[in-house]
């Protein structure tokens, strides 16, 4: 099964889906707005001047937000629709950015850069089969002493929803419709893969990283599951037997000199 060209297709379909959505809000962000969360925000701090290599970048609002806050951007995606949309966008805003349409394996090959920063964020893991070579591109795209941050789904609402928490080696494949609120019934194959926190946690370790901080949050800052309940201003959350799932977490991690 080639699960990149099935994948490839869908995020093509979805990002022409995503430009026209209120939930990417594209006006919003060509007329200023950062597309970028408190999250990741607070936790990288000031990225003026540092390099900043986006990994599964969809098509480049939080890169070019990144590059609106100083930071030299560069995204990679695996959507060839996703890639042509930002590098349409940084023409339009004028931000400087590299935008490289391949597989996260496959950048490796492709790269020969070193980051101050490597980032990722929100809906990104599940596409991947392996994470021991996901932290090994991490790891080989960053500088001695540079930081690698993710904020992700949390995986206990995957096990609510009725997918495994723990990393299996045959994928899910499912028929889905995207998760903007212009979707409509139209659904594409998807193949994705379940990966427990602490497989997270061991992959990077385990190829070198020192980690500075594991965080999980009781909302995610987009509406974009099933029964969410917006609590505060952008925040959306969900209980479970009247307790809080968490539905992020977050990894800041440092290569060591
Ligand atoms: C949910 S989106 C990323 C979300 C991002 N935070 C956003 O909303 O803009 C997931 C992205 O991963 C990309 N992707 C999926 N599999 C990939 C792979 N193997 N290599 C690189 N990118 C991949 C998709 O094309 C898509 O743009």
């Amino acid at each position: 099964m080639d699960y990149l060209a099935i994948n490839r297709e869908t995020w093509n379909k979805r990002t022409e889906i995503h430009v026209e959505s209120d939930f990417y809000d594209i006006d919003g962000f060509l007329s200023g707005n950062c597309t970028l969360n408190d999250i990741e925000l607070s936790a990288l701090g000031d990225v003026t001047n540092k390099t900043l290599l986006h990994l599964q970048c969809h098509f480049g609002l939080d890169t070019l937000s990144w590059a609106r806050r100083g930071a030299k951007v560069t995204g990679v995606d695996l959507s060839n629709t996703a890639i042509d949309k930002a590098t349409k966008f940084s023409n339009q805003t004028q931000l400087d950015a590299n935008f490289i349409c391949s597989d996260v394996y496959s950048f490796d090959d492709i790269n020969n850069q070193q980051f101050d920063i490597v980032f990722t964020s929100y809906g990104t893991i599940c596409w991947l089969p392996c994470l021991k070579q996901w932290a090994k591109v991490i790891v080989n795209s960053l500088k001695k002493g540079g930081t690698f941050y993710i904020a992700e789904f949390h995986p206990c609402y995957d096990l609510i929803s009725g997918y495994s928490y723990f990393d299996k080696n045959q994928p899910d494949i499912e028929e889905e419709a995207t998760y903007s609120e212009n979707a409509g019934d139209e659904t594409s194959k998807v193949v994705l893969w379940p990966h427990a926190i602490s497989s997270v946690i061991n992959a990077l370790i385990d190829e070198g990283l020192v980690i500075e901080h594991v965080n999980e949050f009781p909302y995610s800052p987009y509406n974009c599951f099933e029964g969410l309940t917006e609590i505060e201003n952008g925040k959306f959350a969900l209980l479970h037997k009247e307790h809080n799932i968490p539905l992020v977490f977050s990894i800041k991690a440092t290569k060591p000199k």
